[in-house]
């Protein structure tokens, strides 16, 4: 058992600096640490040399999921996201895992795939053979590249070669398959990738072009798996209807891509948060969902006799926790403390477990009260403030219009002009 627990009742109810103070007890954060959450900690020097033409720093809100047990232990979550709902549900989702035991998760190895593309290469098949034959070689060229990967335990591990029939002629692409540890590994993969590209093309007497990682990052496998009782999601009819949702998905691929954006809701968060580069995972997802030659849900959900649910997601996961913005970002940094990862593995599983109940919350709320309900009052809130309103306002304003179940700017603008008149003396 873990000694600190994420399970916090009522922890939307506190204010943010109660949330703050909570959090910062958990995971330790100094002052300074609070300030910038509250404040921004990313300066624009930083910024600067981050990215190219800098004129600002943009800045979207950092939410805390609660209640997540992972493999035994208590985890809370940081969020970078702008869309209202998807905290809130990611925590009453882990609460529900929690109720069924918590959320069980694996990592493979952290493997990630360089490929290097040939082309004019005369026999193709026998320089396949070539390629594979010189690969120890090929590995330690490739390494000589990176001794501080190769240090932590981490380096290049095998070599294969595959040949493709393009619309552009026959083809020879080499893989490069490292093991980049705690790191996202595309900096790596890339130097290594381009380092044993000549000596593939002397081998083969062909021509390298592209040398550049996939992110089909199928070597960098994680599963997460939960049970959730039928009572914690209001019994055995909407457990069915979770289950007749993920069946829909299976089948229908116009169905799937959104059941997999809603896993992705919570995924992206916590890449966003901790500095990870979530086009790279967006990318990898859809690829292993399509992996079988058709768009599938990358959760699979089974329904018991006794109308429990059995939850599982896969997916490639490639972060990390050392390098890039996971560094340079102080707010990267804070989230990894707030999380309290040791690897990249480790963040993987418990972004993996966010993935697995965000997916659940989303087809209990389709499945039940429909996605609105839960979306209505943080979206009545932003309506209100885009009509103008300030302070109290806009919970009055909001609030109205949820009772009203009509949340539109032209009805916000009528509410607060009636609420501005009514105030006058
Ligand atoms: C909205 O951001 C995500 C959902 O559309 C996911 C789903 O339909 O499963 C609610």
């Amino acid at each position: 058992m873990s000694e600190k627990t994420s399970r916090i009742p009522k922890f939307y109810q506190l204010s943010v600096e109660e949330r703050l103070r909570i959090v910062s007890e958990f995971a330790g954060l100094s002052s300074e640490e609070q300030e910038m959450l509250l404040k921004g900690g990313l300066d624009i020097a930083t910024a600067n040399r981050m990215i190219e033409n800098v004129i600002g720093i943009f800045q979207i809100p950092l939410g805390i999921a609660v209640n997540f047990l992972i493999d035994g232990k208590d985890y809370l979550i940081p969020m970078v996201i702008e869309e209202p709902s998807v905290v809130a549900a990611a925590s009453n989702a882990a609460r529900w895992a929690r109720e069924g035991g918590g959320i069980e998760t694996w990592a493979s190895e952290q493997i990630m795939i360089g490929q290097i593309q040939l082309v004019g290469v005369k026999d193709p098949y026998a320089a396949r053979f070539e390629i594979i034959k010189r690969k120890e070689e090929l590995i330690r060229i490739a390494n000589e590249k990176d001794p501080v990967l190769v240090s932590l335990g981490g380096g290049a591990r095998d070599i294969d070669a595959r040949i493709i029939h393009s619309i552009a002629g026959p083809m020879l692409i080499t893989h490069l398959y490292v093991d980049v540890k705690d790191a996202m590994g595309a900096n790596a993969v890339n130097t290594m990738a381009e380092a044993i590209a000549p000596h593939l093309a002397s081998i083969t007497g062909g021509r390298f072009r592209l040398r550049i990682i996939s992110n089909l990052a199928d070597r960098r496998l994680v599963r997460a798996r939960t049970r959730i009782p039928a009572s914690s999601i209001g019994g055995r009819e909407v457990a069915e209807g979770i289950y007749e949702a993920y069946a829909f998905a299976l089948a229908d691929p116009y169905r799937a891509a959104t059941h997999n954006k809603g896993i992705m809701n919570g995924i992206d968060a916590v890449a966003i948060a901790t500095g990870n580069d979530w086009r790279a995972i967006e990318a990898g997802a859809h690829a292993y969902a399509a992996r079988n030659g058709r768009y599938e849900p990358l959760s699979t959900w089974e329904l018991s006799e006794n109308g429990d649910l059995f939850g599982t997601l896969e997916m490639p996961l490639a972060v990390g926790i050392v390098g890039g913005a996971t560094r340079t970002n102080p707010l990267a940094k804070i989230s990894l403390k707030i999380l309290g990862v040791k690897s990249a593995s480790e963040l993987a599983r418990v972004m993996a477990a966010v993935g697995l109940v965000q997916n659940l919350a989303a087809l209990r709320a389709l499945a039940a009260e429909g996605i609105q309900a839960g979306h209505m009052s943080l979206h009545a809130k932003n309506i209100a403030v885009m009509a103008g309103a300030v302070g109290d306002e806009i919970d009055i304003v909001a609030e109205k219009m949820v009772s009203e179940k009509t949340i539109r700017v032209d009805r916000a603008r009528q509410i607060l002009e009636e609420l501005r008149n009514k105030k006058q003396p």
